[in-house]
Order: C-alpha cells, then sequence, then structure tokens
C-alpha cells in the first residue's frame, strides 16, 4: 500500500528549498496554481491568518519554517535573539487559535533550542526539526491511511459510497492527507464506489480543493451542498462519514471545519460510521473536553460576500468555522500511534502513551 500510496501522490502544498518557504496559494485554487515565497516569520504568520495555507497539520509545519526564518533574522539583528524570537512565536502562534498543531509545532522548535548542546548550530537545529515535523507528518499520513483502510475492510469489503467535509489532503497536510488519505488508500485497495465532498461553506475547501484533488486522481467525486448530507445519507447507500481534525481533546471530542457536528449527529440517526483521522499532533491532552477548546470566528464578510460581490442582505454575520462533535458520536479515531474505537479519556490516554507505529 505504501508504495502505491506514494506513487499517486501528485499534488503538494509546502515546499521548503534554500532557505525559503514556498507555499502553493490555496485561495486561487483550482483556477490558478501559483506559488508564493516566504522569507520571514511576520510573513509566514500572514499567510496563514489569510489562508495561503490552510488544514491543522500544514498550518503547523508552515509555522515550523516561519520560526525558523524568524531565528534567521533575530541571529542576523544580533542583540539577545533568543528572548527576541519569543515575539516570533506569539505572531505564528496567535494566527488561527483551533488548531493545535499550530502551537504542537512551534513548541517542539523551542523546546529543541532548550536542549542544544554547546557545540550545536541554534539555526540547523531548528530548520533540522522544522523538516522533521514535515516529513514525520508525511510519514503519519501512510501509517494511518493503511489504518482507516483496515477498518473500513473490517466493517464491509465491498466498494462503498464515503463523505467527507472540508480538505484534509495533501494541501492540507505535509503528505497526502488524513481523511482523504484514507480515502484514497480506500480507493486504490478498490473500496470506493464513489465520494460525496461537502461544498464546506464559507470558504469551499470541498468544492475547491477536496474535488480538484480527487478528480485529479481519477476518484469519483460528486460535489454535494453542505445540507445534502442527511439527505445523501438516507439516500446514497453512504457507509461512512470520513473526517479530519483540528485539535481532539483528552475525552475524545473533535473540533473540525464547521458542520462536522451535524454531519456526525446525521451519521448516527442513519446508522452511518464517523471516522476521524487526524495525527497525534492534533491530540491536545491538556484540555479534558471539548468546551475547552477555542473556536476562530472569521470576519461576517465570507458569509455576506463571495468573491468580494455580495451575496446577501447587509445584515449581521456570524461565522464561527470549527465546531466540536462530542466522542460519543464518533466511531474511531485513527491515528498514526493506532485507532482508538468508541473514544474515551482512559483510551486516548492509553493512545498517547503508545509509540508511532512508523
Ligand atoms: O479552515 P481550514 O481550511 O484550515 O480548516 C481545515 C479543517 O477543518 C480540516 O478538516 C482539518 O484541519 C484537518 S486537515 C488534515
Amino acid at each position: 500500500m505504501r508504495e502505491r500510496l506514494l506513487a499517486a501522490e501528485k499534488v503538494r502544498a509546502i515546499d521548503w528549498r534554500d532557505g525559503t518557504l514556498h507555499l502553493l496559494d490555496q485561495r486561487l485554487l483550482p483556477f490558478e496554481e501559483r506559488w508564493l515565497a516566504y522569507d520571514s516569520a511576520a510573513g509566514v504568520a500572514e499567510a496563514i491568518r489569510s489562508m495561503v495555507v490552510r488544514g491543522a497539520p500544514a498550518i503547523g509545519i508552515s509555522a515550523a519554517y516561519g520560526l525558523v526564518l524568524g531565528a534567521r533574522a533575530r541571529q542576523a539583528a544580533g542583540g539577545d535573539w533568543r528572548n527576541d524570537l519569543e515575539a516570533d512565536f506569539r505572531l505564528l502562534a496567535d494566527t488561527r487559535p483551533t488548531a493545535v498543531n499550530l502551537c504542537w509545532a512551534l513548541n517542539r522548535l523551542r523546546d529543541r533550542l532548550d536542549r542544544l548542546k554547546p557545540h550545536e548550530d541554534p539555526l540547523a537545529a531548528l530548520e533540522a526539526e522544522a523538516v522533521s515535523i514535515h516529513l514525520s507528518d508525511r510519514e503519519a499520513n501512510l501509517t494511518m491511511a493503511q489504518l482507516g483502510v483496515d477498518l473500513i475492510r473490517r466493517h464491509q469489503g465491498n466498494p462503498q459510497a464515503l463523505l467527507t467535509h472540508c480538505n484534509t489532503g495533501a494541501l492540507a497536510t505535509g503528505g497526502f492527507g488524513t481523511a482523504l488519505g484514507v480515502i484514497r488508500a480506500a480507493w486504490l485497495d478498490g473500496l470506493v464506489e464513489r465520494v460525496y465532498a461537502d461544498e464546506t461553506r464559507p470558504w469551499l475547501q470541498g468544492a475547491r480543493l477536496t474535488a480538484w484533488e480527487l478528480a485529479g486522481e481519477g476518484v469519483p467525486v460528486s460535489l454535494s451542498a453542505d445540507a445534502a448530507a442527511a439527505h445523501l445519507m438516507k439516500t446514497a447507500g453512504i457507509t461512512w462519514v470520513i473526517v479530519g481534525a483540528d485539535r481532539i481533546t483528552a475525552n475524545g471530542d473533535v473540533a473540525n471545519k464547521i458542520g462536522t457536528y451535524q454531519l456526525a449527529v446525521n451519521a448516527m440517526h442513519h446508522g452511518v460510521r464517523f471516522m476521524v483521522v487526524a495525527p497525534s499532533s492534533t491530540i491536545d491532552m491538556a484540555l479534558e473536553s471539548g468546551d475547552e477548546i477555542p473556536i476562530e470566528e472569521r470576519d461576517g464578510r465570507e458569509l455576506l460576500e463571495l468573491g468580494g460581490r455580495p451575496v446577501a442582505a447587509p445584515v449581521d454575520a456570524v461565522n464561527p468555522v470549527f465546531d466540536v462533535t462530542p466522542a460519543d458520536l464518533i466511531d474511531a479515531i485513527v491515528t498514526e500511534k493506532g485507532v482508538v474505537e468508541r473514544p474515551d479519556t482512559a483510551k486516548l490516554a492509553q493512545l498517547m502513551c503508545r509509540k508511532r507505529l512508523h
């Protein structure tokens, strides 16, 4: 499976080359493939905030490279650069509040600096750590894909209809995807009849990004309005809803793109299984439950306008961009450390003690 997945890899969104971060501008997809180059922490912070790069693992990886860029500039400026770097850390950490991968990656770099041996070059050590975060996310994708496919096959070995939300593919990760990685692997294994991709208002990650990624690989994909999900669960033979996550708390509650919670409620009602696929860097054991997760609210204009044109009456608009699915609506959480079925606090704690499976 690993080799087949690697051979099928087509899309990439993050490229660290010659000390510069290159990001595929996801705001323009699928109409234009434009790469933007960043050489400062402030530039990377703005890229994350403005959604040039998005998806929990991808913003963690980008932030890590952003901190490397910050360290390079701070060291060149002299003075107490390690202390000054805290400003870049905060700037990057504050860009988007819900996905914990962002702070997880930044903390890994900070810890690396704290563990620095006297003979080590701090910049080289930081860069190596950022590259390792990037590469290990790719490995985690491969492991999760296999585990997710095993899970699907265990419940039913025939080709099936799957439903997914937002974009959790190559564009959202350092590899080829979390939930979409499982879907890709299931397709390569002959287990997919059709994928229903929610359009994912208001940023249209499903319509613009997931549909593009899947169609590019020949996976049969149908785009549907977010509001069609319950109807499709009733009529289209969907067996699994498979989604990613931005933060999973110690009890197994899952924050993900707005609309995920209602999918889980509908899945439970229709007897459709619900799978969450996320690397362990998305699990936040410091928070007991989803009630504690900060939910990002974005500008109401994202709802009131489309491509800069008004599409609604000029009223107040409320725009929470994530929601929390309670653990008891989730059949399985798939991570690179293993699978947790019917998640709860004890099972999550046990999982986090395990080593990665790759
Ligand atoms: O606002 P976005 O596009 O960053 O939201 C992305 C999601 O909600 C994804 O489902 C999640 O980050 C998992 S990506 C592997």
